[in-house]
């Protein structure tokens, strides 16, 4: 069975000219999808929706549901792992990273199709509460790329990174990695080549009561979704303890 819920947030428009990127409802109202988007679902912020097993959704992740972002972090393929890190990393690393991930100023969006994560972006920092800067990193299973996914989290981070009054928000990615140069460009991300790498920054818009509400907003209808995942994990755990007994 299928479920949509809509929140009538929208997500932000990414913008054609550079310079800093307001996720409010003024933006969020024009957005027009891609055509590539609009013949896919659109991943957008509070929404669920049909995904390609089921029911789809990209909300925040909760501490609570560290277990489903490191299941997603573990079946990342090798070439991905090195992608989102910059350097080959195996499951005792990515268990230790998941340990530090809900940490000060730590935050994860996440897609999920029937409460498991495909694709997840992460503000990491400011560690300093007088800090204005943050870093965002994304991962998408391979299966679920080139459907919006990517944008639509990169979208839900840049509000939530102004709503937390960080001004600059940088991105580190290997040089040939295309796919994130492309998604960094169309957020307007001004890139640099270092000899390790790309990095990019952009700069985020202080916050406004637009987007404040649309985070609140987005927070309700994904706190009652990871009720709902959590009620059907215990279920589920009931009925395999019953089946053993
Ligand atoms: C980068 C990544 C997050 C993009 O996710 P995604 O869900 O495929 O992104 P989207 O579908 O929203 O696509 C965003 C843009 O990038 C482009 N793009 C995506 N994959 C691409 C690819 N392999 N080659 C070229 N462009 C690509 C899309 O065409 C799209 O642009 P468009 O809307 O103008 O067509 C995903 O490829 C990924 O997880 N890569 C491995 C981890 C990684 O590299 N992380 C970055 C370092 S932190």
């Amino acid at each position: 069975m299928i479920s949509f819920i809509r929140s009538g947030i929208e997500l932000p428009r990414p913008r054609p000219a550079p310079r800093s990127t307001q996720a409010d409802s003024s933006q969020a109202s024009s957005w027009q999808a891609s055509s590539r988007q609009a013949s896919s679902r659109q991943a957008s912020s509070g929404q669920a929706d049909r995904g390609r097993s089921g029911v789809a959704v990209t909300r925040k992740l909760w501490p609570s549901e560290r277990q489903a972002f490191l299941d997603h972090l573990l079946r990342l393929d090798p070439d991905t792992r090195r992608q989102r890190f910059g350097s080959s990393v195996n499951d005792g690393f990515l268990i230790r990273y998941a340990e530090t991930t809900f940490g000060v100023g730590g935050l994860v969006y996440a897609y999920l199709e029937d409460d498991i994560v495909r694709g997840a972006a992460e503000l990491r920092g400011p560690d300093d509460a007088r800090d204005r800067r943050a870093e965002a990193a994304f991962s998408v299973e391979a299966g679920w790329r080139q459907r919006g996914i990517g944008s639509a989290l990169f979208a839900s981070l840049i509000r939530a990174a102004g709503n937390r009054r960080v001004s600059v928000l940088d991105i580190v990615c290997l040089p040939h990695n295309q796919a994130m140069r492309n998604l960094a460009a169309k957020f307007d991300v001004e890139v640099t080549l270092q000899p390790d790498g790309i990095t990019g920054s952009l700069r985020i818009d202080r916050p406004s009561v637009a987007s404040l509400a649309a985070e609140a907003v987005d927070d309700m209808v994904g706190i009652a979704a990871a009720a709902l995942a959590a009620q059907k994990r215990a279920w589920r755990r009931l009925q395999g303890g019953d089946r053993a007994a």
